[in-house]
């Protein structure tokens, strides 16, 4: 089992997207005749990866039953037995015709809803909860474990922290502007307090992934140099592959019911998405065996 958590300091980057993207294209894979199986954790209130993939009802369905994060998090941190299982709200694989790719079942665990309290009704003291008690679990059960943090969050936020810690590695979606750019040293530095309150080598940086990208704009050429130099700096690799600005992107991730196969969700854009997420499954191969 793998763990990656998609992280960006930085509100809109597009966090919610990637980790959709992922989730379609990794649970429609199939390696040695099996389909990889792919959990999606939701740590983020706004619950934006929870809407994309179980509609906007199913978010609120879930989130009714009293099966989420918060609630899972609150017990384990408690130390009571639970069965983690029954917090996995699934995502069924779309139908589809003749040999298009449907888009694999993905498994779900939902966020709770902001309160205004957020840092007063933390569910977990601990920051190792999730990595003694929640991962031995998702090891027994799933391939690639996908965790889609809020921005703006600092150590506090212990839900992301203990995603962090729980992580292999950390992948950062980036816009090619300057205030993406500027909010990169807060977002190291959080990845580092995480390996360091883990007391060991992870999560590492995967690298930067590129977003909304337009070779074609000011912004792009004004930028892109700065963002390789500060990548080499702070010691941090690149994608090759980027994500397009596209506003078909942007409705792959609405509440749209019912997608049977990638080439519905994605269009044009499909082997574009494909290929990022393609070498973010070769990256943390050869980095991690
Ligand atoms: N490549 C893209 N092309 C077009 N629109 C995009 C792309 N990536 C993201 N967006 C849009 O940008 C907005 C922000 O994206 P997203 O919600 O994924 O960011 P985020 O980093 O998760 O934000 P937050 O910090 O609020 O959680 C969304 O409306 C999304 O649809
Ligand atoms: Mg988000």
């Amino acid at each position: 089992m793998y763990a990656i958590t998609i992280y960006n300091n930085k509100g809109g980057v597009g966090k919610s997207t990637l980790t959709v993207f992922m989730a379609d294209f990794l649970a429609s894979l199939v390696i040695r005749e099996r389909s990889l199986r792919v959990v999606v954790l939701d740590l983020d209130p706004q619950g934006s990866c929870g809407v994309a993939m179980l509609g906007r009802e199913g978010l609120e369905a879930a989130r009714q039953s009293g099966l989420t994060v918060g609630d899972l998090a609150r017990r384990l941190d408690a130390g009571q037995k639970v069965d983690i299982g029954s917090y996995l709200h699934r995502r069924a694989a779309g139908l589809v015709k003749g040999r298009a790719t449907a888009i694999g079942e993905v498994a779900v665990m939902v966020s709770d809803k902001a309160s205004g309290f957020a840092f007063e009704v933390n569910p977990l003291h601990r920051l190792t909860t999730f990595r003694e008690k929640l991962r031995p679990f998702l090891a027994t059960c799933c391939d690639i474990v996908l965790m889609d943090l809020p921005g703006n969050i600092d150590v506090r936020n212990l839900l992301a922290v203990n995603g962090l810690i729980m992580s292999d590695s950390v992948i950062v979606p980036v816009e090619v502007s300057r205030f993406s750019l500027e909010a990169l040293p807060d977002t190291l530095e959080m990845i580092h307090y995480a390996r360091e309150r883990g007391g060991g080598m992870r999560p590492t940086c995967l690298g930067l992934l590129l977003n909304r990208v337009d070779k074609r704009g000011q912004q792009y050429h004004r930028n892109i140099g700065q963002v390789h130099v500060l990548a080499d700096r702070l010691g941090i690799p690149v994608f090759e592959n980027a994500l397009p600005n596209a506003q078909s992107l942007t409705t792959a991730t609405d509440d749209t019911g019912q997608v049977g196969s990638l080439r519905d969700r994605y269009g044009h854009y499909h082997a574009q998405v494909k290929a990022v997420v393609i070498e973010a499954f070769r990256r943390w191969h050869s980095v991690d065996g």
